[in-house]
């Protein structure tokens, strides 16, 4: 089973320093309706500077997983019942709370996608920014908030001088993101989860949220996991797509070798969704029905009630996330359908 895991867990460039790796998480929320089995056995990996893209519908267990990483979960009703995080090497489901605290503020940082919510109001943003050296470096006020007005100067808010001393809601939308991503940077963290950074944004800043985000990451060579339901965002910034549905990891590949052919249905429905430009008017391809009641997950495979290609081994037998291969394919890359290879070859 571990050995299963662990091969399936890795991924990523041979030899690059392994940041993270998630191995067979599972996580339930027991509830008064029930147990949710939000989390049904995540394998994924983190290498430094790499990105991991994580795409799936909402529901499909992309935040659990993360809130789970970073150690933030909602506990009760949520609960890891199995499973390895290792950061760095180490587990973090074996660390004290005291332990893994200290990680959480050094070692990983995570942006969330509401900033309002997730800024102290009644706190200037040179406070809030100054009060993480104040925490964690023992810095006093004075250097702290010189620190601050260097770290908005980074994430380029202009005027950083000026605008310390503002609270939150004086910031556009677009600055307070500059503003969570400063915070989130500003002990130079390895690990950076963050989870639909620019969804609250309009098109534009998104796109300059986002180029922030990706620039920091490589200058610093951090990992990034970068969770989305939007493959059109991560064509230029991921290295690495993991794609989830009902808890699992169904497909996981280079971001290239994803986008000339999906090897999953679930993916290939995902990326025909995508708006074209060039197909202005045309009707969009949408996965028919609805992601799976948690409580309640069909048996085989998860996806096989909505699957255009489903067979009755589909209905029975749960597929693993197997290695895919073809000629020219280096990288590492799986799926879990029992017929990877006829989707590939159907949407080459
Ligand atoms: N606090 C909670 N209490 C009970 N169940 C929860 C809680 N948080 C999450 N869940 C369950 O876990 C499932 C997965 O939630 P998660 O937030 O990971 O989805 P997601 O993939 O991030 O979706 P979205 O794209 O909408 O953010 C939910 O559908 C819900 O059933
Ligand atoms: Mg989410």
């Amino acid at each position: 089973m571990a050995t299963v895991a662990s091969e399936a867990a890795a991924s990523g460039t041979p030899g690059a320093s392994r940041l993270l790796e998630v191995r067979d998480l599972h996580v339930e929320f027991r509830t008064r309706d029930g147990v949710a089995r939000a989390v049904n056995g995540v394998d994924y990996s983190v290498d430094a500077g790499e990105t991991l893209a994580v795409l799936g519908e909402s529901g499909s267990g992309k935040s659990v997983t993360a809130q789970a990483v970073m150690g933030i979960l909602d506990t009760p009703p949520g609960k890891i019942t199995s499973g390895e995080i290792l950061f760095q090497g180490r587990d973090l489901l074996k660390l004290k709370e005291d332990e893994r605290r200290k990680v959480r503020g050094a070692g990983m940082a995570m942006i969330f996608q509401d900033a309002l919510s997730s800024l102290n109001p009644v706190l200037s943003v040179g406070e809030q920014l100054g009060e993480m050296y104040v925490v964690h470096k023992g810095m006093s006020r004075k250097d702290a908030k010189a620190k601050a007005v260097e770290l908005m100067d980074r994430v380029r808010i202009p005027a950083a001088r000026e605008r310390v001393g503002q609270y939150p809601h004086q910031f556009s939308g677009g600055m307070r993101q500059r503003i969570m991503i400063a915070m989130a940077m500003a002990l130079e963290p390895s690990l950076i989860i963050a989870d639909e950074p620019t969804t609250a944004l309009d098109v534009t800043v998104q796109a300059q949220v986002m180029d922030l985000l990706a620039e920091l990451q490589r200058e610093m060579n951090m990992g990034l996991i970068l969770i989305t339901h939007d493959l059109g965002v991560v064509a230029d910034v991921a290295d690495t797509i993991a794609v989830m549905y009902a808890g699992r990891i169904v497909e996981r590949a280079p971001v290239h070798e994803i986008y000339r052919a999906p090897a999953h249905p679930y993916t290939r429905g995902l990326l025909e969704s995508i708006p074209r430009l060039d197909q202005k008017g045309q009707e969009l391809y949408a996965i028919k029905g609805l992601p799976p009641n948690l409580m309640n997950i069909p048996p085989g495979c998860a996806f096989h009630p909505r699957c255009p290609m489903a067979q009755d081994v589909c209905r029975t037998d749960e597929p693993p996330l197997a290695r895919v291969t073809y000629e020219g394919l280096t990288a590492e890359r799986r799926s879990a359908c029992h017929f990877w290879k006829e989707t590939l070859d159907a949407s080459r």
